[in-house]
């Protein structure tokens, strides 16, 4: 298949096109380069015939228009966004634009494409996005989102994620443009950006100082493996009904303050230091709205494309660890970006 991923030198965005790549697929990769983005993720691919590059915003029509003309892609894999919730309290405008605009003028391009190509059946526009458009959850394990739960977006990112969404919905009901549309929990793995949660607490760590905790720690994830996400986008692309949302969860739900506490306790065993790094923990003012829990109801896409997560939390927290651990290059080159390593979104 000849595939258009938006966002590719993103944290997922990349995953996606390794794995795609390695599966014998062919991928232009069409992404902006923003300040989240690292062309170093994709260091593997680079030199593959199967994979081209293509620097263009999505909100720009005409650049996407040479992107779909030149490689006639058979499916679009949409996940170029603004994505840190943080700095969309400090500044939603780029979240409008980039979430809102681009993902119409995907929408348009990718119309105007098939329609010129004969409305082909098996073409498919797959639009990416989060768990975050369904609100936030009691404690209570009963409670998960599923495909039906009421979209209840509550930052300014989640809202403009659950906008696109419509969007997408919008595009395939009045013009049958053929998509298919995913929600999914948090990510973390490999080439996570280090402004992010999971990232923030090793390197906080490992350089002594204190690590950052929001409120007193309780609030819930439902933490998904990047490979794993990867691996179950493309599940959808290939086997996902038209028109039809699937939710891809983790099976991994746990609370900030005991995320970092295992992060710590791996680190103690893998670079001890001469106290544990748990003492380096600081609950520090919460975040304004903070969603309390988020948890996805896998039942949809486990029984209809038999698809699970086959990482568990602790092998991918491991895992996660290790590859900070080997890849100092990497994460040090990032650590000069425009507001990493500064507390945002506390306004
Ligand atoms: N990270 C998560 O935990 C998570 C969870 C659920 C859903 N998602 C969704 O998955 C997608 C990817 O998330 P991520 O964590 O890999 O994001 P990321 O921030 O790591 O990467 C986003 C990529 O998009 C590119 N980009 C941004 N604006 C662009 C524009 N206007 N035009 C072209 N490219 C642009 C950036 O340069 C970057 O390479 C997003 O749509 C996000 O909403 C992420």
């Amino acid at each position: 298949m000849r595939i258009l991923v938006t966002g590719g030198a993103g944290f997922i965005g990349s995953a996606v096109v390794r794995l795609a790549v390695s599966r014998g697929h062919a991928v232009v990769n069409v992404d902006k380069l923003t300040y989240a983005a690292c062309e170093a993720n994709l260091a593997s691919v680079a030199g593959s015939p199967s994979y081209a590059f293509a620097q263009v915003d999505i909100c720009d029509r005409a650049g996407l228009d040479a992107v779909f003309a030149q490689h006639a892609p058979d499916a679009v894999m949409h996940l170029a966004a603004e994505n840190h919730v943080d700095r969309s309290i400090d500044g939603p405008g780029d979240f409008i634009e980039t979430n809102i605009t681009g993902t119409y003028t995907m929408l348009e391009a990718a119309r105007a494409y098939w329609t010129k190509a004969g409305k082909p059946e098996a073409f498919r526009f797959h639009h990416i996005s989060t768990d975050e458009v369904f609100g936030s959850l009691p404690d209570d394990p009963e409670v998960m989102f599923t495909e039906d739960t009421g979209y209840d977006p509550r930052s300014p990112y989640s809202a403009s994620k659950a906008a696109s969404d419509h969007l997408v919905s919008a595009w395939h009901h009045t013009y049958g443009l053929p998509v298919v549309m995913t929600n999914c929990s948090n990510n973390y793995g490999p080439f996570h950006f280090p402004e992010k949660l999971i990232p923030v607490v090793i390197l906080r760590a490992l350089a002594g100082e204190e690590i950052p905790v929001y409120g007193q720690g309780q609030n819930v994830r439902d933490w998904l493996f990047v490979e794993d996400h990867a691996d179950a986008l493309l599940t959808v692309l290939e086997k996902g009904a038209l028109g039809r949302t699937y939710n891809i969860g983790g099976e991994n739900e746990a609370k900030n303050i005991d995320i970092v506490r295992s992060i710590c306790a791996i680190l103690d065993a893998k670079r001890p230091k001469n106290h544990p790094y748990a003492d380096q923990i600081a609950f520090v003012t919460d975040r304004p709205g903070h969603d309390m829990r988020y948890a996805i109801d896998p039942t949809r896409i486990r029984d209809e494309l038999g698809w699970r997560p086959s990482v568990t939390l602790q092998e991918g927290l491991e895992r996660t660890v290790d590859w900070y651990l080997e890849n100092e290059d990497w994460w040090r080159a990032l650590q000069g970006r425009d507001g990493v390593g500064k507390r945002l979104g506390a306004a």
